[in-house]
């Protein structure tokens, strides 16, 4: 099977990286993917978000499936052109995409359903969602309609910052036509798990869940960001939990999508929180999670190719997943700076010692190749995963690994997955 993989970052190459080991991949080609998927693949330089340009690399290829990595492309249409030319592909259409391209048609869904999130409403008006945020209370959040990698959401105790990242969205238009409508709601109290199954649009086939750090500090302090690690299996989240999210949650979403007549196929997401009421959604994306797919697929046993495949053609019934009994933790390196603006084009050291630790794979995000050396060109520049019997291997070999590459600002969460760590030990 010659397989397409649109994207460049971390996710794309965990993707990547699985597909090649997949026994039905025959030939794998990534757009444009980065310095570490060049390894096992072939580099495309594609305009990923331009549908047509996408669809003519497919054909070029004879790409038997494209598996469509961010959500740039599918909220663009890229899978819709991809289908129409024929061409087999893993990812939603753009009106299925909207359940991560738009906040307010996912909360609209989600009531429809009766899938519980927190209480909400969108405005365009500045003071109306003021009075909204002052009857709901502190901590406050807002958030952007819209895409805005992951950044558009405050969460604050201040009312001050609440209303002032209203106006930013409202009136400064500071995430341009994404924040042209706000989404204020309930702050819902708990752990977050990051809930991701494949789906044809009729069969539900669940990921073992996963933790996601979204703040840039320890302890969870400091700005949202796009994640800055991740671990899988999630005690907090124990197999009958996580079935039950299953039955609330992924499949009514999948069925609404049907019934709104865009049903979706591909990866779906689903970030929820465990509160003392049970679990309610943040969110819904329309792909899988970065960084959870880099905590994820290291510890999928099953063919994640035929998977994708399978999910492609509508031939999901009756699919079910392995998993490694190991558990999976990921630590991102990140750009100095962070999610604000940060420094790109410095040298990386240390990626072969990186690698060369026991049960380790790095992943590439951002970075790219400059004269011969490796240098990074985003704000999440690696990954590196490792897989162990306990969390507190895998964390061990995860930081010993992270700790031997260095770029200049280097900066790493020191708290992944240590909360799975402790319920570890105070379990056995
Ligand atoms: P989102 O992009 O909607 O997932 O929001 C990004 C992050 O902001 C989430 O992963 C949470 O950590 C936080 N967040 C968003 N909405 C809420 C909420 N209603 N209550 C508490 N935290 C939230
Ligand atoms: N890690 C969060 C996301 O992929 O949306």
């Amino acid at each position: 099977m010659r397989t397409l993989v649109l994207g460049s970052g971390g996710r794309e190459s965990a993707l990547a990286w699985a597909l090649n080991r997949s026994t039905s991949v025959t030939e794998l080609v990534c757009a444009p993917g980065n310095p570490g998927t060049e390894g096992f693949a072939a580099t495309l330089d594609v305009d990923i978000a331009d549908p047509d340009a996408v669809v003519d690399a497919a054909r070029l290829m004879a790409a038997d499936l494209v598996v469509v990595g961010p959500e740039g492309p599918l909220v663009a249409g890229v899978a819709d052109a991809l289908r129409a030319a024929g061409v087999k592909v893993f990812g939603p259409d753009a009106n299925a995409a909207r359940i991560e391209g738009s906040k307010t048609h996912a909360k609209e869904l989600m009531d429809r359903a009766g899938i519980r999130t927190a209480r909400w409403s969108s405005f365009d008006s500045v003071d109306k969602a003021v009075a909204f945020a002052d009857e709901l209370g502190p901590p406050y959040v807002v958030k952007a309609d819209g895409l805005a990698a992951g950044k558009g959401v405050i969460v604050t105790e201040d009312r001050e910052t609440a209303v002032e990242a209203i106006r930013d969205c409202l009136e400064k238009d500071r995430f341009g036509e994404a924040g042209a409508t706000v989404v204020v709601e309930e702050y819902l109290d708990g752990e977050e798990v990051s809930l991701i199954a494949v789906t044809d649009g009729s069969t539900v086939v669940p990921f073992e869940p996963a933790q996601d750090y979204k703040r840039a500090f320890d302890g969870d302090r400091g700005p949202n960001t796009g994640g800055m690690g991740c671990y899988s299996p999630v005690p907090a989240c124990p197999p009958d939990v996580a079935e039950r999210m299953v039955h609330d949650v992924v499949e009514p979403m999948v069925a609404a999508t049907r019934a709104a007549g865009a049903p979706f196929s591909g990866a779906i997401y689903a970030g929820l929180v465990l509160t003392a009421e049970g679990p309610r959604v943040l969110e819904f994306n329309a792909r899988f999670g970065d960084p959870e797919t880099q905590a994820l697929l290291p510890r999928l046993r099953s063919d994640f190719g035929e998977l994708a495949l399978a999910c492609a053609e509508g031939d999901l019934a009756g699919a079910q997943l392995e998993w490694d009994e190991e558990v999976c933790v990921g630590v991102v390196l990140a750009s100095g700076g962070y999610p604000a603006a940060y420094p790109t084009g410095l040298e990386i050291s240390g990626l072969e010692a990186a690698a060369a630790v026991d049960g380790v794979e790095v992943f590439h995000a951002g970075t790219a190749r400059r004269d011969g050396t490796i240098v990074t060109s985003g704000g999440r520049v690696l990954v590196v995963s490792a897989l162990a019997p306990t969390f507190e291997r895998a964390r061990a070999l995860a930081y010993d690994a992270a700790s031997r590459i260095d770029f200049e600002g280097k900066h790493v969460r020191e708290d992944i997955a240590l909360k799975a760590q402790i319920s570890e030990r105070s379990n056995a």
